[in-house]
Order: C-alpha cells, then structure tokens, then sequence
C-alpha cells in the first residue's frame, strides 16, 4: 500500500487528488477472509454503507447492519445474505437520538470490526433529538455514543477494528466544535467538513486510550451516493466513483491483515499527515472526545433530552 506525505499545508493538492482520474488512481486492496468474524456496519442500509456491508459478508463475516429504519436495513440484507451464508442481521438505531443509540447497544453483540460509516451532508441547519447541530450530532457525537455503549458493555473485541468515514474535504477548514450554527447548504457543507475532521480526530483520541483495538480512519473517495445529490447523473458518474469502489478503503481498514492502524485515503493510499494538518492535531482530538462525553453526560444533555 503506498503511503503519502502531504507537500504542503494547502488544500488544493489534496482536493485535486480527490477528484482527478479518482477512478483509475485509486489504490489496491487485499482483503483477506474474515471466517467467524463479527462486524457491525452503522448506515449499512444504503450507499457505501451497504457496499461494505455486502462485501464484509462476502468475506465471511457475520453481518450486522445499524440503522435507523428497519425496513430498510433488512431489504439491504436481502441484497447480499445467503441461506448457506453467514449471519446477518439488523439493528434499529437512529444515530441522531442518544436514547436510541444506547437501547441499540444493548441488543449489540460482541464484534470484531465496527464501521462507523453512517453520515449526513444537510443542506439546510438541522438538529438531533437532543437539539445538536445534526453533522456533528450524527456524524460525531452519535459514534462516539455509540462506540462508548460498546465500549463499557465489551461489545468490541480486543484486536478488533474500528473505522471511522472520514472526508478529504476536511482539509479546507480547521475545527470542529459542537457550537456551530449557519443557514443554507454552504453552510451545511461547512458543518458536514467539520464533523469530518472530528471523525478523523475520534480515531487519534480513542487510539490513545484503548490501545488494545485497532483504529482506522478512512476516505472512500468522491463517490455517487445519496449524500450529495447535486448535478447531472451523467457528470456524476464521469467525475464520482461508484458505491463498491467507494467501499474500498472501508472494507481494506476491515479486512487487510497487513494493514496497521492508518488514516487510509481511497487515491493516496496511507496517509502520513504534516503536524501542520488540522487532522494531525491530537490535543484537539482529546479535547473534542472530552467534550462529546461532557455532552452525553452532562446536565446540558439531559436538559436538551428533556
Ligand atoms: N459520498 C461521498 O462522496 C463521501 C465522501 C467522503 C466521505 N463519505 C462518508 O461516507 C459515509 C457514507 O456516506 P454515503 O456516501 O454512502 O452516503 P448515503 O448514501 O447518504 O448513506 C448514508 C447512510 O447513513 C445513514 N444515516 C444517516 N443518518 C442516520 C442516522 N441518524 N442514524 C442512522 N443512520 C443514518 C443513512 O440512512 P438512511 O437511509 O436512513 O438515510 C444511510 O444509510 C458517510 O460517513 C460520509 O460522510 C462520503
């Protein structure tokens, strides 16, 4: 797997590594066979989420789809399920509702990789159950409840792997707080961006205090799914990857046995980032973990939970 130090602090190489001839840049994956293993997919029911759940199955694991709308969840099963095959199975949880990302948790199982792929894009400000801007409350915060249930029931497994979906796009802003608040769809790519850079950030901070599991972070590519709907279809399918290509730095997080514990970008492969890069900066990543727990525990949220 190649790896690739940013040249500079600008955002434009990156960008133009994520959209250039993506479909014929894009790196080599070895996934090995996952017999016995246990994975749980958040937002399995649809675009790359179900890709990589699909693809996880196929390379014998256990499946389990988290999601927010069971139907769905279990017409993507019936996509890719077998009846000589694996497990596979759906767990109702809205990642935009603390209360029903810990009732989830409770029903969990214990698994061996956890991908936390499940994301929102608004176009227009939005919030969670508990009054979140909704890029950070799903994208962040709901992972961060959710791996934290895991966590404290030993529903993930020493030695597994845990990868967060990360965006490229991250590279144009610097911070990611849980304080944001903006009108229309810039600012909803704006707050999408953000919560990117914190799903990068979860990985350094959880990676620092539970060495014992294996946390990746992952840009699919630029990829036509259902988050950004925008423009023609034939521009989309000329510029854009599709869902399965889409799942491939996903599934190779998951899957790859000689792949250490990375920040894996769909063209540039392994990604060794400048300490200038706002996804390097790991006192952040600490301080927005802390944050996220103070949110979850604390009389802010009970009060916003009501
Ligand atoms: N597409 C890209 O170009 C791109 C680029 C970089 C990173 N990513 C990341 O890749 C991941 C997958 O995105 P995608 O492109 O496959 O988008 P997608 O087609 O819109 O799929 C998003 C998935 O997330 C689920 N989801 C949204 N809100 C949820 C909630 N509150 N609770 C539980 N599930 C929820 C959706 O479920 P519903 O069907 O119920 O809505 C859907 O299954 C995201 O984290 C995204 O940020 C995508």
């Amino acid at each position: 797997m190649k790896t690739t130090t940013q040249p500079s602090r600008s955002s434009l190489p990156r960008l133009w590594a994520c959209l250039w001839r993506q479909p014929r840049n894009q790196i080599e994956i070895e996934p090995d066979r996952l017999d016995g293993k246990r994975a749980l997919v958040t937002g399995g029911n649809g675009g790359i989420g179900r890709e990589t759940a699909g693809w996880l199955y196929e390379l014998g694991a256990h499946v389990t789809i988290a999601c927010r709308n069971e139907s769905k969840g279990r017409a993507a099963i019936e996509q890719f399920r077998r009846h000589d095959g694996p497990e596979a199975a759906v767990l109702p949880c809205d990642l935009a509702d603390v209360h029903s990302v810990e009732s989830a948790a409770s029903n969990a199982q214990r698994y061996d990789i956890v991908v936390h792929n499940a994301g929102v894009a608004p176009t227009s400000y939005a919030e969670t159950k508990q009054g979140f801007e909704s890029a950070f409350g799903v994208n962040v915060l709901g992972h961060v409840a959710l791996t934290d249930a895991l966590l404290h029931r030993g529903c993930i497994a020493d030695g597994a792997r845990v990868v967060w979906l990360t965006g490229d796009i991250y590279i144009t802003i610097d911070d990611c707080t849980s304080d944001y608040r903006y009108r229309g769809a810039v600012g909803g790519w704006r707050a999408y961006s953000r919560s990117k850079l914190g799903s990068l950030w979860m990985r350094h901070a959880y990676a620092a205090e539970q060495p014992d599991i294996r946390w990746y972070a992952a840009h699919p590519g630029v990829v036509n799914s259902g988050l950004a709907k925008g423009g023609p279809q034939w521009l989309r399918s000329r510029l854009m990857i599709s869902t399965r290509d889409g799942a491939r730095t996903s599934v190779a997080c998951a899957a790859q046995a000689n792949l250490q514990p990375c920040y894996l970008h769909n063209t540039l492969g392994i990604m060794d980032l400048r300490s200038d890069d706002p996804g390097a900066n790991r006192e952040r990543a600490t301080a927005l973990l802390e944050h996220c727990r103070t949110l979850l525990a604390g009389p802010e949220s009970r009060r916003l939970a009501g």
